[in-house]
Order: structure tokens, then C-alpha cells, then sequence
């Protein structure tokens, strides 16, 4: 509602109503893109930077399943669709924008947002395919035996903190077409 008031409030003082166009349709993905990346990348840096580093401090240890039974599993659900989100806005804007292949292919002038779309592709298998396979072990939503559970742990860890460290040079290559392309 207020983004809506915004906007008309916006055209009426500058005269310039918005144009339903193809530029506006690249725009509004764009805005969606980096609404479900900021989703993402958000529940990311909360789960690397808040949860894993204070969950071996809370205290007495029974307690640890408020985030085990509930933060944790909802935060999982949030983080894995918006990554998903990001994905397909991010591709759909790829293409919108008349570069899908020579982003992917590394061609001159779209180098940058090419690295930073495979980084992030990386990032997005790992929440798929390593992350959450291992958290459903770890945190009991599917069966899994004691040594299971203990390799899942580590493997859940590393990819997290992997896909952390990328999130920094993928925003900047996302970024830097639109400022600084190579
Ligand atoms: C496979 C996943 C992704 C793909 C295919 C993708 C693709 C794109 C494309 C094509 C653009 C437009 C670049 C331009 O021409 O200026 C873009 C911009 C952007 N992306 Fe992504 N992206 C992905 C993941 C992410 C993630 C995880 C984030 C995290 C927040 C993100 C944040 C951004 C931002 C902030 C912009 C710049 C918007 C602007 O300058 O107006 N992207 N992305």
C-alpha cells in the first residue's frame, strides 16, 4: 500500500506517470530478483553470523530445541525458496535484459554479472543438494543413523560458510554490470 501511495505520489508531483513497457517489466523483475536475493542472502548471514555461533551458548541445553524444532526448520523453508525465488528472477532478468548467453559464456561487456551468475548457481546447489539434504538429518526430518548425523554436520557447516565467503564477490559482480562492467 505505501509503496503504491509512493509511487503514484511520485508521478503526480513529477508528472511522469510510470510507462507499462518492456524497460518497466525489467524493472519490476529486477526489484523482485533482488527482493527474494535479499531474502536469501539475509537468512544466510543470519544463520552464519547469529544462530551457529550462539546455539553452543545457550544455556541450560534442553532449551536448544526452540531453534532446532522451530526457528531453524522455518528459516530452512524461507531460505531454500527464496533462493529458488532468486534463481528464476535472476534468469528471467538475464534473458529480459537480451544477455542470457554471452553472461554465461564470459562474453567482453558481460563478464562480470557472467561470474557472478555461475557463483551464485553454485550457491544455489549447495542449498539444494548439500545444505538441506544435511540439515534434515541433523535436525531430525528424515531418519538417519548416529554416524549419518555426525558426517552431515561438518558437511552442512563448510558449505554454509562457503556460500558466505561467495555471497561477497557474487554481489559484487551482480552489482558491478550496472557500474562497473568488463
Ligand atoms: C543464479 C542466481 C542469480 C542470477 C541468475 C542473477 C542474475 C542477475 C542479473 C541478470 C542481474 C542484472 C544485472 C544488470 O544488468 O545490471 C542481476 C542483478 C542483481 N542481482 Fe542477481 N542473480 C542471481 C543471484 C543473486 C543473489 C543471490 C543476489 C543477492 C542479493 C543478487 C542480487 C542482485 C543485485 C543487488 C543486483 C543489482 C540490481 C541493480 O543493480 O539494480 N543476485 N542479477
Amino acid at each position: 500500500m505505501l509503496l503504491i501511495l509512493i509511487v503514484v505520489i511520485a508521478g503526480a508531483v513529477t508528472g511522469q506517470a510510470t510507462q507499462i513497457n518492456h524497460a518497466w517489466a525489467t524493472f519490476i523483475m529486477r526489484w523482485l530478483h533482488v527482493l527474494s536475493g535479499v531474502m536469501w542472502i539475509g537468512l544466510l548471514w543470519y544463520l552464519n553470523f547469529v544462530q551457529v555461533p550462539t546455539m553452543p551458548k545457550i544455556q541450560p541445553v534442553e532449551s536448544r530445541t526452540a531453534i532446532t524444532k522451530f526457528i531453524a526448520p522455518n528459516v530452512l523453508w524461507w531460505f531454500r525458496y527464496a533462493a529458488l525465488a532468486t534463481v528464476v528472477t535472476g534468469l528471467l532478468l538475464a534473458w529480459m535484459n537480451n544477455y542470457f548467453l554471452q553472461a554465461f559464456t564470459l562474453r567482453p561487456g558481460f563478464v562480470m554479472i557472467g561470474i557472478g551468475m555461475w557463483m551464485a548457481l553454485v550457491m544455489a546447489f549447495n542449498v539444494w543438494f548439500i545444505i538441506w539434504p544435511a540439515q534434515q538429518k541433523i535436525l531430525g526430518l528424515v531418519e538417519a543413523t548416529a554416524e549419518e548425523k555426525a558426517a552431515a554436520a561438518p558437511r552442512a557447516l563448510y558449505a554454509s560458510r562457503f556460500n558466505t565467503m561467495f555471497s561477497i564477490g557474487m554481489l559484487y559482480c551482480m552489482v558491478a554490470q550496472q557500474n562497473a562492467p568488463i
